[in-house]
């Protein structure tokens, strides 16, 4: 496979209609909440520790990961795990430090949620990331659409000149505006679909489903504030 294509992560196409319920588990309570398996819990881990390679094959020996709050959180855990593993059965060991950034995106003039999409960035939390100036920092985040957030919180991050900024996404949306190079690890590159499980929520529900999701018109309905 080439570089670009490798670049993409695992493309799923737009007519991907996810597995059958029926043939994974799940929590019992969502059982009406969601339509599809989109993305089994074993697929994301395998690709996460795909993920973990290709980053310590770019770090040298030490990396402080900015893991951006909610979504991101199982991504994270995951992947500096992957990371730990490797580290111990290679003789490359990359010292990993994690800290964890929380960004609030409002639709101008409204709270956001549901699953409107987002205007404005906020930092909330820790504001100021001095540590990490002359750094190796991966940014890593649950999903990346339209790369508005993700270049809002690139430019934050470099004004506290770090030595190098990676951003690992799990999940990249193909939307219109596209943000193409604006992610250096993808995990999936998806259709426009909304999507919960794996820490990613929809009014806070679902993030302790374990696969990728796709929501029902009845878990909509059920969840909406
Ligand atoms: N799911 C959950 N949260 C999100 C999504 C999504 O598909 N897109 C942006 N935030
Ligand atoms: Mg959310």
């Amino acid at each position: 496979m080439d570089n670009a294509a490798m670049k993409r992560g695992v493309v799923i196409e737009d007519d991907w209609p996810g597995y059958s319920l029926d043939l994974f588990t799940y929590p019992e309570h969502y059982h009406e909440d969601i339509d599809s398996v989109y993305i089994p819990n074993g697929v994301i881990m395998n690709r996460v520790e795909r993920l973990a390679h290709y980053v310590m094959d770019d770090f040298g020996d030490s990396i402080v990961v900015l893991c951006v709050l909610k979504g991101g959180y199982k991504f994270c855990v995951d992947l500096v795990e992957f990371i730990k593993v490797l580290g111990r059965n290679s003789d490359k060991y990359l010292e990993t430090r994690v800290e964890f950034i929380r960004l609030k995106s409002y639709l101008v003039g409204e709270l956001h949620r549901n699953d409107q999409p987002t205007e404005e960035l906020h930092i909330i939390g820790s504001r100021d990331l001095s540590f990490l100036r002359g750094k190796s920092v991966l940014i890593v985040e649950a999903i990346v659409d339209t790369g508005k957030t993700m270049k809002a919180l690139l430019k934050h991050v470099e004004t506290f000149e770090p030595k190098m900024v990676k951003v690992a996404g799990l999940l990249v949306k193909r939307v219109p505006n596209m943000a193409e190079n604006l992610t250096d690890y993808i995990g999936f590159e998806i259709p426009n679909h909304f999507v919960v499980g794996y820490a990613l929520d929809y009014n806070e529900y679902f993030r302790d489903l374990n696969h990728i999701c796709v929501i029902s018109k009845t878990g909509k309905m059920k969840y909406k504030v």
